[in-house]
């Protein structure tokens, strides 16, 4: 039997330390190895948000000691790694550094190739560590900064359908979840709040709703919470915002993945009809139940990571690392970190004022 690639993955693109080891079982299956993930909720929890100072502080604090965890709890040993891949961007450029001058350095001295890999494409190929899952496919990439409808044409070919043109879903969830006290990262705790509310109490504004094709909008949802959260009283009411938010979202998110869809098949020449869900907020069960039932009326395959690895993760990074190995797709140790990175590089950039839709 052939040896089988082993691949490291590093990821301190925001405020997750990651490293995870995967390699493939005889079957050529992806196969997760280990997967370690040091979260800094607790640093940046009384801030209300990441501060990008102490969360690159953070990551260099504890980077060795993930990585070497990572390897311990494989099972393998450093010598046996073919391949060393560290997200390069999108993130935070102070962040990005940590994992991708960490890498690059081990890789140098290990005199293995370095893999430079896109966060986004990281979520975009993570349903591939546990569902066989052929090229092309509709994704909806739905985490804390961004927020697209995209064809996954092939490895590293993207073709952007809609993105939204101001705050990322994740975003929107994370400031509902703050205006309604809640600690951060909020988002998550909107859905368990929203459970105990009424969620046809509050009418909240869906942007771009009728128009702009599947693009989103969600700042406004932020503005109209606000505003009510200033006239609300008791819990109860809370626990009805939060529902009538989950509610909205799940309404827009019905209306634009059914055009989605409709964009996706026209480009299509193949039979694939898979549509993946990727990205933090692919964790919230009730938006999983609806996107579950709405492809059962279009014929669509539904595919959603783990819940564990639908949040920020290394073993994602390392995935797409495998499919670069295979290719032999390999990145010069002078790769930059890319605060800014769009899967599709040809699509127009859509936020601030003067978008056309
Ligand atoms: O993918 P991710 O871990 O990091 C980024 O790349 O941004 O996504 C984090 C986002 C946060 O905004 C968080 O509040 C949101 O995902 N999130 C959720 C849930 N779990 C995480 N939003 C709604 N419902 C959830 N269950
Ligand atoms: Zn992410």
């Amino acid at each position: 039997m052939n040896k089988k690639p082993l691949i490291l993955g590093i990821e301190t693109s925001c405020d997750e330390t990651a490293a995870s080891i995967i390699t493939e079982d005889e079957y050529n299956k992806p196969k997760i190895l280990s997967n370690i993930v040091s979260s800094q909720v607790e640093i940046h929890k009384e801030f209300g948000g990441v501060v990008p100072e102490l969360a690159a502080r953070s990551h260099m604090e504890k980077i060795d000691l993930i990585v070497k965890k990572a390897i311990n709890d494989s099972g393998r040993k450093l010598s046996d790694i073919d391949a060393i891949a560290s997200t390069a961007g999108p993130g935070l450029v102070v962040c990005l550094s940590v994992g991708l001058s960490f890498g690059k350095s081990l890789a140098l001295s290990l005199d293995k190739p370095f893999i430079a890999v896109n966060h986004l494409e990281g979520h975009a190929l993570s349903p591939k560590l546990n569902s066989k899952l052929d090229y092309p496919y509709l994704l909806l990439l739905i985490s804390g900064g961004h927020s697209q409808f995209l064809s996954v044409e092939n490895l590293g070919e993207y073709k952007r359908l809609g993105t939204t043109i101001d705050d990322a879903l994740g975003e929107a969830f994370d400031k509902t979840a703050k205006i309604l006290g809640v600690e951060f990262p909020g988002g998550p705790q909107i859905e368990i709040l929203a459970l105990k509310g009424n969620p046809n109490k509050f009418q909240l504004p869906k942007p771009i709703f009728h128009k702009g094709g599947c693009n989103l909008s969600f700042a406004g949802l932020k503005t109209a919470i606000l505003k009510i959260s200033k006239s609300i009283k008791s819990d109860q009411d809370r626990y009805d915002l939060a529902a009538s938010f989950q509610k909205t979202i799940e309404e827009i998110l019905y209306k634009k993945t059914l055009i989605a869809i409709e964009e996706f098949k026209k480009n299509n020449l193949t039979n694939n009809n898979n549509f993946v869900v990727a990205g933090g907020v692919a964790a919230n069960k009730k938006i999983r139940e609806m996107l579950v039932n709405l492809c059962k009326t279009v014929n669509f395959n539904p595919i959603f990571p783990p819940k564990e690895l639908c949040g920020d993760n290394a073993a994602m990074i390392a995935m797409v690392g495998l499919e670069k190995f295979k290719f032999k797709k390999f990145d010069k140790l002078n790769f930059p970190a890319k605060p800014r990175w769009p899967l599709d590089e040809n699509a127009l950039f859509m936020k601030g004022a003067g978008v056309k839709l």
